[in-house]
């Protein structure tokens, strides 16, 4: 069943049995203006990028005054009226299709990826001299800027290079030595599922995010974007024999996108990880294998408030030469001007797109690989239980949403799992396993990486913040918690056990470190390397009639 916005309940996008025939017939007038308007330069060069074309798309309709809209947009609109018995029964059939509950794997290995992926500080405290001096990596940079909500001291820089193309493969090569890493250090055995998981914030530019350029560029170019070369790189990472029973986690991408908005400039952000499994290319279509996992909320730590915003710029006057220009391109921080969500929304409207481009949504955090229920969310959105206040307003709202299920080359639509995550995965950047957030199958696993606190020793406490008495925390870059059920006549309780099973190993054995992510990612943290858990067997659930 390809992937239609009627089957999204939960996004308000309820059509009743008129108007899902207009929705079709939209739907063909949108492919017929789709290829005048974009397919023709695109897909003959072969360029798999689902966000460039919405771009492009979305672009087009923006700068027109009247816009030559494909979509139907009022047949869109959330509508009050209670779901159709035509997409009830149409729901109804796809729930009984769901023909993926049997799991393909006996076990999962989880390998981590801790590499920092955070700003660089600007200012660093010299061992020798025990005097605090400015950090090398930032001069000449001038994206100087503070997370939201810190000291003067924290003071940081994006890291990257001036040319984006180089940086993009500079960065899509450091991702590849840790998964050719990872796969030589991996359970060999095929009834063992592999994950790869990166901390959030992997791809963002030398600005704060990759742009998605405008138009007349791109013709220019003629080709790939940014953005479009990451999603390329990494589907290249993954289409190999050696990975046919990996699933990756590749962290995110930023991406921005200005919108001319009267004489200033205004901008969109995107925060979305890229989730693969991989695939043998002699043997699979690598139909279901692409997915994009949308960050839904903003944090105050995901954009540094740039120098030209800092209300003491005195605090950094001696860093910069305020002549540079490239002072002024350093993203603001949307989170600081009150745009506390991520632009998602077109994304959602140009399902059928992303779709025909090999890639389907994650939107509701939810979906299932190879039988597995799995929920995935992206740093800010566990603490805010994504995963799980889906799956409580779907079992509210009558279980109808529905999220990818894919197996076998293919991809249904299935409610989500009724027993909740057999395995959840968390990508972040300064964030920790969440007790009250977890969604997780009785004896299911859940594994977060994170991108600031690889550094952490790894620990378990309980009752020790005042304001949470009776909750455990978990500290660590690396994080694996493991929650069973405890029902009794006179108890219920979950009990949670820190996965402490697990062997750090050096990504780089035979270089130094410091030389291949110079530039990039800051080296004065601490080394990439990975976390790799044994080896725990894949909880077993009945997933009911949904
Ligand atoms: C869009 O749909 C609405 C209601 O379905 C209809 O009244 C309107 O004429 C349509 N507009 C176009 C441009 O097709
Ligand atoms: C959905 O399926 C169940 C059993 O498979 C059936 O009892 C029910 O009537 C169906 N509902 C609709 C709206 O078709
Ligand atoms: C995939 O297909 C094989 C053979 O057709 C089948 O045995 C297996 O159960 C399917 N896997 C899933 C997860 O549906
Ligand atoms: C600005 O920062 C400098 C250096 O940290 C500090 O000495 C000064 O008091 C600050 N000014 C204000 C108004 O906070
Ligand atoms: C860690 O390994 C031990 C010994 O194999 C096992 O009993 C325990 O359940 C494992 N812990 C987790 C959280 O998987």
């Amino acid at each position: 069943m390809s992937l239609s916005s009627e089957d999204s309940p939960l996004l308000g996008l309820q059509i009743t049995a008129s108007r899902s025939k207009v929705a079709k017939n939209s739907r063909n007038n949108k492919s017929e203006q789709r290829k005048n308007m974009i397919w023709v330069g695109v897909m003959s060069t072969a360029c798999i990028l689902s966000l460039l074309v919405l771009h492009r798309y979305r672009k087009s309709g923006f700068n027109n005054p009247t816009p030559q809209r494909t979509l139907n947009d009022s047949a869109f609109d959330k509508i009050a009226s209670p779901l159709s018995e035509e997409l009830l029964a149409k729901l109804n059939a796809s729930a009984k299709r769901h023909s993926h509950q049997v799991p393909l794997y006996a076990k999962v290995q989880t390998l981590s990826y801790q590499i920092y992926t955070g700003g660089a500080p600007a200012y660093i405290l010299d061992d020798n001299d025990n005097i605090i001096k400015r950090n090398e990596e930032c001069i000449n940079l001038n994206s100087y800027g503070l997370p939201e909500g810190t000291s003067d001291l924290d003071l940081q820089c994006y890291l990257g290079l001036d040319d984006t193309a180089e940086d993009v493969s500079r960065r899509l090569s450091i991702m590849s030595d840790a998964v050719n890493r990872a796969y030589d250090i991996a359970d060999p055995d095929e009834t063992t599922l592999k994950i790869f998981l990166a901390p959030e914030f992997f791809f963002r530019g030398k600005n704060g995010a990759f742009e998605f350029v405008n138009e007349e560029y791109e013709e220019s170019i003629g080709e790939c974007s940014d953005i479009c070369h990451i999603l390329k790189g990494l589907e290249n990472i993954v289409a190999d024999e050696r990975f046919e029973h990996w699933l990756f986690l590749f962290g995110t991408v930023i991406g921005s996108e200005k919108l001319p908005k009267k004489d200033n400039y205004d901008y969109q952000f995107y925060n979305f990880a890229p989730l693969y499994k991989g695939f043998n290319p002699a043997t699979s279509k690598r139909i279901g294998k692409n997915f994009i996992v949308p960050k839904r909320y903003v944090s105050n730590i995901d954009f540094l408030t740039p120098l030209r915003h800092l209300t003491n710029r005195s605090i950094a006057m001696e860093l910069l030469d305020e002549t540079d220009p490239s002072v002024s391109a350093t993203l603001m921080n949307p989170h600081l001007v009150g745009h506390k969500r991520y632009d998602n929304e077109m994304w959602a409207k140009y399902k059928d797109e992303l779709s025909s481009l090999g890639y389907n949504m994650i939107e509701y955090g939810w979906f299932y690989m190879d039988g597995i229920a799995f929920s995935v969310e992206i740093c800010l959105d566990h603490l805010v239980h994504r995963a799980l206040m889906t799956y409580m307003a779907d079992v509210v709202t009558g279980s109808k949403t529905r999220v990818p299920s894919s197996a076998n080359d293919s991809v249904e639509w299935v409610g989500i799992p009724r027993h909740q995550a057999q395995i959840s995965l968390v990508s972040s950047a300064g964030m920790d396993i969440i007790v009250a957030s977890l969604a997780l199958a009785n004896g299911g696993h859940i594994y977060l990486q994170d991108g600031m606190d690889g550094n952490t020793p790894v620990q378990t406490t309980y009752g020790t913040d005042e304001c949470q008495p009776n909750e455990y925390e978990f500290f660590g870059g690396s994080q694996c918690v493991k929650r069973t059920a405890v029902v009794s006549a006179t108890d219920v309780t979950f009990e949670y056990e820190h996965n402490l099973n697990f062997t750090d190993y050096a990504v780089y054995a035979d270089k130094n470190w410091k030389d291949v992510v110079d530039s990039i990612f800051s080296k004065e943290l601490y080394e990439p390397r990975l976390t790799v858990y044994d080896p725990v067997n894949i909880v077993l659930i009945d997933h009911g009639d949904v």
